[in-house]
């Protein structure tokens, strides 16, 4: 661990939120300090009082409304996703900058859909690219508010897509896709927590700033991560396809299928002298750890 580490004081937002328990746990077992709030985002006062009381050299913002039991609700429920996506998030955006306090913000990557000039098979979206996807009001408030979130200079911005753990938390993409009746089969970039959580610490650290696609290299498909699931972790299993015309009947929302670019996370995380896994690969692995954690 680099010595300048060691005074750095982590912050996580969001303190009883799925990622923010696997940061907290990387974190710990790191040795690194680290705290967690429950505070509201968009009660600038209480965010003031928490941060002067912490007094973090990191912000790690794992907060985020994301419906239960799933995006879904985000759709009904506007007011309440506002409040924490947009008013929220950029009120703690805000009051870190105003301390001079680095925040990392996990987003997400659920902002583009494959279009003509990115097709299935790549090119990618870059972090660069305009988000072209607001089929469900979820990703409407990522994709905006990042976009003025940015404008701040002390933000690192990580835009996660369908995390996966290594256990079968509610949560994880893969624990939904082998509960449904029926799936989609689509290549999509991934993120297996796994590898990317200690690069946000990494590049947290370094007070890293901008926009990150945060996924494993590549794409995979549902069936693909199905069949792997099946190989590795429960012999046997079997699901059924269905039609995204078919998908649209069962879901309120839309949801997003696109391939993010990781050139920029790759050759950023190299300097560090990380490598980052091809997604079959990350996969392979995630699903051996599954079995050693005794998961069936
Ligand atoms: N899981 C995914 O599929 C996925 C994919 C891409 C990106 N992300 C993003 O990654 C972040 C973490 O996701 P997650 O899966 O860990 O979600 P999660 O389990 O729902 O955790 C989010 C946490 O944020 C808290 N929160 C919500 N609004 C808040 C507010 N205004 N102020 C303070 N805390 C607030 C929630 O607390 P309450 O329940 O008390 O409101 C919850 O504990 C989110 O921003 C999410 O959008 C997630």
């Amino acid at each position: 661990m680099p010595s300048s580490s060691q005074q750095n004081t982590f912050l996580i937002w969001g303190g009883n939120g799925w990622v923010a328990g696997h940061l907290e746990t990387i974190l710990k077992d790191q040795g690194q300090t680290v705290y967690t709030t429950t505070v509201r985002m968009e009660n600038r006062e209480a965010v003031m009082a928490e941060l002067d009381r912490v007094k973090p050299t990191h912000v790690m913002n794992c907060a985020g409304c994301t419906g239960r039991p799933n995006v879904d609700w985000c759709e009904d429920n506007k007011a309440a996703t506002i409040r924490s996506n947009v008013i929220g998030t950029l009120n703690l955006a805000d009051v870190c900058d105003q301390r001079g306090i680095h925040i990392t913000v996990f987003a997400t990557g659920c902002i583009y859909a494959y279009d003509e000039a990115h097709p299935m098979g790549g090119p990618g979206f870059l972090e660069t690219d305009p988000a072209n996807f607001s089929g469900s009001f979820y990703s409407a408030t990522k994709s905006k508010v990042e976009e003025i979130m940015m404008k701040y200079t002390n933000v690192l911005c990580l835009r996660l897509r369908m995390p996966v753990s290594d256990d079968l938390h509610p949560r994880n993409f893969v624990t939904k896709i082998s509960s449904y009746s029926h799936v989609v089969d689509i290549p999509n970039s991934n993120t297996i927590l796994h590898d990317l959580l200690p690069c946000a610490i990494i590049l947290a650290s370094a007070k890293e700033t901008g926009v990150y696609n945060f996924t494993n290299p590549g794409t995979i498909s549902h069936n693909e991560v199905l069949t792997l699931f099946e190989r590795i972790v429960r012999p046997g299993f079997r699901w059924k396809n269905f039609t995204l015309e078919q998908q649209s009947q069962v879901i309120k929302a839309g949801r997003s299928n696109c391939e993010l670019d990781t050139k920029k996370l790759v050759e950023k995380m190299r300097e560090f002298g990380v490598e980052m896994p091809e997604i079959h690969d990350a996969y392979g692995k995630c699903f051996e750890r599954m079995v050693k954690n005794g998961v069936k």
